[in-house]
């Protein structure tokens, strides 16, 4: 998985784009872009789509995203949506594993009431948006065997920390939001699931999206978010392993294979060792 489209629940049309848009994942959304007052239409907008998208032989990851666990909106949340079976949900505003695993019991108490398999439903949370939530990330490792990804959101946190932005004119991030963005990086490492890059909300700026990309990527990011269609060719591009990757990670694996008592080799006047064996493993996994 490479790209996840965010969607509003509430506009039909943009629904129906998203499954056009070669994006790997459509995150319907029921948070942050979907006023009070039309909560209950995006809720049945979600599962008419859902259900409507589970059905097509060629389709995207499914993915809700409920509002946040404090809000009092979830229960009903997943009361409606869940009859559509999403393949995962996202969660706001998480703020450490114990998050992840109450959302985990509601999302069991659905399964059983709809037969569907226990577990079925995986978790992606957003680990960064409250300030509190820095000090929860190293928590989500063993958390529950449903979480499938780690994430990171800017926005929220800029507003939680009172900070007046948070890219500097450069367009890069501001300290605070590196940090959280790094820390992303090695909380899911350390829990053995996805890192997952934010958005890049400045949606006509695609050199600016293309750079920021490539950096997640150098930095072990393995996929981006997005917020519109126009944003995903650039991050499918991106986040897939080159020609040249793959070539050389299957050299590397087969290098090993030929030889299993060997902890270090000579591949062409490179040193290779085991920590380059399991990043070719891992990259070999993605394609
Ligand atoms: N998914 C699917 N289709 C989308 C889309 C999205 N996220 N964003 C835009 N489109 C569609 C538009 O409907 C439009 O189609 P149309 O011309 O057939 O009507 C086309 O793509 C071009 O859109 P454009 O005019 O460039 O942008 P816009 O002004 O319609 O929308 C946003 C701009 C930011 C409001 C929109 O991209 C959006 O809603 N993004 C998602 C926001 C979100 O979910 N935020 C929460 C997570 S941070
Ligand atoms: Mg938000």
């Amino acid at each position: 998985m490479r790209s996840l489209l965010f969607v509003p629940a509430d506009s039909p049309r943009k629904l129906e784009k998203s499954l056009a848009s070669g994006a790997d994942a459509v995150i319907v959304d029921l948070e942050d872009s979907i006023a009070p007052a039309n909560k209950e239409a995006a809720r049945v907008g979600a599962r008419d789509f859902l259900t409507a998208a589970k059905a097509l032989t060629k389709r995207p990851l499914l993915m809700l995203r409920v509002n946040a666990l404090d809000s009092g909106l979830v229960e009903r949340d997943l009361d409606v949506v869940m009859a559509a079976a999403p393949d995962a949900v996202m969660l706001p505003k998480s703020r450490r594993g114990a998050d992840v695993q109450h959302l985990s019991v509601k999302l069991a108490v659905r399964e059983a009431e709809r037969d569907l398999p226990d577990g079925s439903t995986t978790i992606l949370p957003i680990a960064t948006e409250t300030a509190g939530a820095i000090f929860g990330l190293a928590s989500y490792a063993g958390a529950s065997s449903r979480l499938m990804g780690l994430t990171w959101g800017a926005e929220d946190l800029a507003a939680e920390l009172a900070a007046e932005t948070n890219r500097l004119t450069d367009g890069t991030y501001a300290d605070a939001f590196r940090l959280a963005r790094a820390l992303t990086l090695f909380a899911a490492r350390a829990a053995g699931v996805d890192p997952i890059d934010t958005v890049y909300p400045n949606f006509r700026d695609l050199a600016g999206l293309r750079a920021e990309c490539e950096a997640a990527r150098r930095d072990g990011f393995v996929a981006k978010m997005a917020i519109h269609p126009g944003q995903i060719a650039v991050i499918n591009d991106v986040f897939t392993p080159s020609a040249e990757a793959v070539a050389r990670a299957k050299t590397i694996v087969a290098a090993f294979a030929a030889d299993p008592a060997a902890g270090v080799l000579n591949l062409d006047g490179a040193m290779i060792d085991r920590p380059h064996l399991k990043q070719a493993e891992r990259l070999l996994a993605r394609i």
